[in-house]
């Protein structure tokens, strides 16, 4: 969506600071639109990512520090404005295009919806979109009046939680949070700027957050391996052990209809976890 926007617009190319698939997904879409890429991403991110920026022709930085000092580099990069800054949530096309996940949601469950929707939230274009269109559906009537909004569930990084954080109240926004890095790299977002929308869908939704470490995500890989053939990235095995820990805890019902989002393969992740298949 926002590619296509950037074509419309006439701009000669786009510019990005990325944990890596907004990168990639960046850089494919400008190789199709004949528009030039430029992909700032951290070091240590996995070689898969890197290499599909390539492979479209994109331009690829490497920067040592999370996707905040990406965001720093592009600023200092692109003072003369001459590319489109891509970055979450600073053009407001990317949400759109995420909206398409809420339309799927819908029509996969012949226009209802889940009592709970479970989502790794990072830069929060995801849970933020996926809210727009669920109430953008019912306010043009494709949801009818007595469909139940989700309870909203952003999953993060026990190393990256900034969310978490000021949700429980230690913090009053996350703007000097500390992040670390995470097998989850799309977690990896220590400042989102758009937390606050992120908090207001938490709470209009009776949602809630949930902090899951790298070691669990691990387990929770293993599970979905080995019990649905599933190869799922860390993000994936996150979602599910924080709908374990949901279920423990009381806040998650047996008989709720429960979706989980994964939002990637673990093939793109095997610098991080080759080797732990067997824990
Ligand atoms: C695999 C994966 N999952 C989740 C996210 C979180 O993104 P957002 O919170 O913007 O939807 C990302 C972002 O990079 C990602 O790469």
């Amino acid at each position: 969506m926002a590619i296509s926007k950037a074509k419309e617009l006439g701009v000669d190319g786009c510019i990005i600071p990325t944990a890596g698939n907004a990168g990639v997904a960046m850089a494919a879409y400008c190789a199709r639109a004949g528009l030039q890429a430029v992909v700032v991403m951290p070091r240590h991110t996995p070689q898969a990512f890197k290499e599909e920026c390539y492979w479209y022709g994109a331009e690829v930085e490497l920067v040592d520090g999370l996707i905040s000092d990406c965001g720093a580099r592009v600023r200092q990069r692109n003072a003369n404005g001459a590319l489109l800054d891509i970055s979450t949530l600073k053009e407001p096309y990317r949400l759109e295009g995420k909206k398409t996940m809420g339309y799927e949601i819908a029509e996969q469950l012949n226009w209802t919806l889940p009592d709970v929707l479970l989502y790794p939230a990072g830069g929060g274009t995801g849970l933020i979109g996926i809210w727009k269109a669920f109430q953008e559906m019912k306010q043009l009537g494709w949801l009818a009046p007595d469909v139940k909004l989700p309870r909203m569930v952003a999953v993060q990084a026990e190393n990256c939680c900034p969310l978490l954080e000021t949700y429980e109240g230690r913090q009053l926004n996350c703007h000097s949070y500390q992040g670390r890095a995470t097998l989850a790299n799309g977690l990896a977002v220590p400042h989102p700027l758009g937390e606050s929308m992120m908090l207001r869908v938490l709470r209009e939704s009776k949602g809630t957050v949930v902090a899951v470490s790298d070691e669990d995500m691990l387990a929770g890989m293993r599970d979905l391996g080995k019990d649905e053939g599933l190869f799922v990235a860390p993000e994936g095995g996150a979602v599910w052990m924080a709908a374990r820990h949901l279920l423990a805890t009381g806040w998650l019902h047996r008989d709720e209809n429960v979706l989980l989002l994964n939002t990637g393969s673990g093939q793109k992740y095997m610098d991080n976890v080759a080797g732990r298949a067997a824990g």
